[in-house]
């Protein structure tokens, strides 16, 4: 793997292979007092955010650390982005500084794909942390492994994603990757939340949650990204909250087993009540520390894959 820029670059083996690179990274870490591998030791990973970031900066973050990677992010605002340099040169800059690896997000979609083009000579990895409306590849890997842990193998199980499908890169990511893994996904949202041209994602759209809800092994609740809705915001979010909001009742709706995602950053009280999100039913916290754990998965794949490192 020279970079990770979409699922659809995933196979289902190495997919696997990766999410197995995960929990096994997990299982060696956990209760250990000093969380820390000699893997990445006088690598350098730097992440360039170009949009607000919590759980996926900071997760890529603590994921070079513990495995002993120098670590620097560089953002828009603190960098020379700020003068006017474009990508292109603040890519070439950083590579020529010595990134080994470059994580990047940002709001165009497709930046990531033209960042892997320009670096394409001088060996430096580029990974998707988000771009536009396009791809989330590392939030779909670790939504793939919370749940593996809830549900075991993915094969066969039927995954609802909710919501704000039109501007969401977690969704396509996931559509991709949980199909590869040989799941059934359904699309939920309002026909206004919904891309133009969503009948090429080949799964099938439902205008209406309550009736999909019995049928679920998981549900997964978007964000309404308000911050790209320029001509505004059609249903209201009161209507979207009746509609679509994961409330208790509809929680009650779900099969016993099943278990509830969010990718954060939630809208409590809109797209998902809190007393679904604080319930034992719900993997939010699980996939943050998932997050981690298959950060490093990636990381390791990327820069020291095939080195003999344990
Ligand atoms: N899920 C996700 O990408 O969250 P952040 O925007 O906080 O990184």
């Amino acid at each position: 793997m020279r970079h990770l820029l979409s699922t659809l670059d995933l196979d289902a083996d190495t997919a696997t292979e990766l999410l197995d690179t995960a929990a096994k990274l997990k299982a060696t870490l956990l209760g250990r007092e000093v969380r820390k591998l000699p893997t990445l030791r006088g690598r350098t990973v730097v992440t360039m955010f170009y949009e607000n970031s919590t759980r996926t900066r900071v997760s890529f973050e603590v994921a070079g650390k513990w495995m002993s990677a120098d670590v620097i992010n560089v953002s828009a605002g603190g960098s020379s982005v700020g003068k006017g340099e474009s990508l292109r040169d603040t890519a070439l800059t950083l590579a020529a500084a010595g990134a080994d690896c470059v994580i990047v997000r940002h709001p165009a979609s497709g930046a990531a794909q033209r960042l892997a083009h320009w670096l394409s000579d001088n060996g430096t990895a580029v990974v998707n942390a988000g771009d536009g409306t396009h791809e989330h590849p590392t939030q779909a890997l670790l939504d793939a492994a919370t749940l593996r842990e809830r549900l075991g193998d993915l094969s066969g199980r039927r995954v609802g994603i909710v919501g704000d499908v039109l501007h969401s890169r977690v969704a396509r990511s996931n559509v991709h990757l949980l199909r590869t893994l040989g799941a059934e996904v359904v699309l939920v949202a309002p026909p206004t939340l919904l891309p133009a041209g969503v009948d090429e994602w080949k799964v099938p759209v439902s205008y209406e949650l309550d009736p999909e809800l019995p049928t679920l092994d998981a549900v997964m609740m978007l964000r309404v990204q308000a911050e790209r809705m320029h001509g505004g915001f059609f249903p209201s979010a009161r209507e979207y909250s009746i509609a679509y909001g994961l409330n208790e009742a509809r929680l009650r709706m779900l099969p016993e087993h099943a278990v509830v995602l969010h990718p954060g950053p939630m809208l409590r009280g809109m797209e998902i009540a809190s007393a679904v999100a604080d319930s034992p039913r719900a993997a939010i916290t699980q996939q943050v520390s998932n997050g981690v754990h298959v950060r490093m998965a990636v990381l390791y794949h990327l820069l020291a894959a095939g080195e003999g490192h344990e």
